[in-house]
């Protein structure tokens, strides 16, 4: 098969270098012609584990290019995907689709004869309506067919989750845009994973409804680990507890300092609007968002308590900046919210984070980066893990505690065991335990 990218983003690269691993022939169509030039020289653009070794390879076997044409790449395509950014519009919080529709007016513009277009990128219910207008107005008697396939995949395990879907969900009612579906995915279905094939709709809402309900799963446990440190209860025995229950699943049920990222943030808040214009309100998902903001924000206050209720003056180590582990992504961050707070009451930040500092550096420019975690810790009052990077789940806590003008250990993903933590002299505090 051949297959256009369009958009060379997160999803769109991750995909691309995915399926031309599975044999197909990909072509990564991005505007950004000096990101195309550096994927040219082998250099990514962002921080996923393996994705420079995948691209290499098979841009070695010549299954994979990079361009700035998107009218070349698009003649003679088999199904041309769109994973271009749906981030939240400023001030209202629906999806900003105008990168989408840019997109789809430059592939009409760009048809040349049938055509499969299938967009990837997360698009509010109604949006492959409207994409297929803007195609067939300009696609003359050329037949053409507008296919919903959410990705699914998590920064940093991506290419994992990319190659051993829990399903594929593929949204049209065309027979022939099924078929070139069933052909792009085949490798993965022989491998046994689910193929679910729906309405066009439902597929674009499986993706939020997907997004929203794990995010309401985190929430759920973050709140439950309020209730436990109230009542003197252990959260992750709870977890474990009702985890166990195959009804309800292990997963996603690890307290901590609320979530972030690109996807739950700002998807959660899209199908709240989708909910208002169909007037059919979703108040779980409503608490969700309003709960989970509030979250890192006392995340914030949780560490000022645990430095006495005075931060002025004091210095903190915060380390791990990113959302999560294994990415360089900062978008909606816990630790922006929780170093903004610090630096409202008075408090000096120092971070440390393998991947992140970089962005962080722009984002974040009243705290002073350090090369590890010891030398933030040091001459610091107190030292917050926010992202549980591996390298921080071993520290040599007695050299730590060494360097520290206090001994506070706050420890907002629950990495370690407090008898550990409190043998190295450290007061420790961590998530409903
Ligand atoms: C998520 C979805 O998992 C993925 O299917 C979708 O395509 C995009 O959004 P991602 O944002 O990459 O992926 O990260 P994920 O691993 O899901 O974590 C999201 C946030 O939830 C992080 O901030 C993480 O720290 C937090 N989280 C996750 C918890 O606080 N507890 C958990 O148990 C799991």
């Amino acid at each position: 098969m051949r297959i256009t990218m369009v958009g060379s983003g997160y999803v769109g690269l991750v995909s691309g270098a995915c399926f031309s691993d599975f044999g197909h022939d990909v072509i990564c169509v991005d505007k950004d012609a000096d990101k195309i030039a550096a994927l040219e020289a082998g250099k990514m653009p962002i921080f996923e584990p393996g994705l420079d070794i995948l691209v290499a390879t098979n841009v070695a076997a010549g299954r994979l290019t990079f361009s700035t044409d998107l009218k070349a790449a698009v003649s003679g395509a088999d199904a041309v995907f769109i994973a271009v950014g749906t981030p939240s519009r400023r001030g209202d919080g629906h999806a900003d689709l105008s990168y989408v529709f840019a997109a789809t007016r430059e592939i009409a513009a760009a048809i040349d004869g049938p055509l499969v277009v299938v967009t990837k990128s997360t698009v509010p219910v109604g949006t492959g309506d409207k994409v297929e207008e803007i195609l067939t107005e300009l696609a003359g008697d050329f037949p053409i067919a507008v296919v919903s396939n959410p990705e699914f995949l998590r920064e940093g395990a991506a290419i994992g989750d990319f190659k051993r879907p829990d399903r594929i969900v593929i949204g049209t009612d065309d027979a022939r845009a099924q078929q070139v579906m069933r052909d792009i995915y085949r490798p993965l279905y022989l491998n046994e994973s689910p193929i679910l094939f729906t309405g066009r709709r439902t597929s674009e809402l499986i993706k939020y409804a997907a997004n929203a309900f794990l995010a309401t799963k985190i929430t759920f446990i973050n709140e439950i680990a309020d209730l436990c440190e109230a009542v003197g209860a252990n959260v992750q025995d709870v977890a474990r507890g009702i985890g166990l229950d195959n009804r309800i699943g292990s997963k996603f049920l690890h307290a901590g300092p609320g979530y972030g990222g690109s996807c739950f943030p700002k998807d959660t808040l899209a199908l709240l609007k989708t909910a208002e214009d169909y007037e059919t309100p979703v108040r779980i998902v409503e608490a969700v968002v309003q709960v989970n903001d509030t979250r890192k924000r006392a995340m914030g206050r949780k560490v000022i308590t645990a430095l006495g209720g005075e931060a002025k003056g004091k210095t903190v180590a915060v380390l791990g900046l990113t959302f999560k582990p294994n990415t360089d992504d900062m978008r909606d961050a816990p630790s922006l919210a929780i170093v903004q707070s610090l630096l409202d009451a008075g408090a000096n930040v120092r971070a440390h984070d393998p991947e992140g500092m970089e962005i962080a550096r722009a984002m974040m420019p009243d705290v002073v980066y350090c090369n590890d975690a010891y030398e933030a810790a040091a001459g610091s009052d107190a030292v917050v893990i926010v992202t549980e990077w591996d390298i921080y789940r071993a520290l040599d806590l007695k050299r730590l505690a060494a360097t520290m003008a206090g001994a506070v250990m706050v420890d907002l993903r629950n990495v370690y065991r407090p008898g550990d933590v409190e043998k190295a002299g450290f007061s420790y505090s961590s998530i409903g335990r």
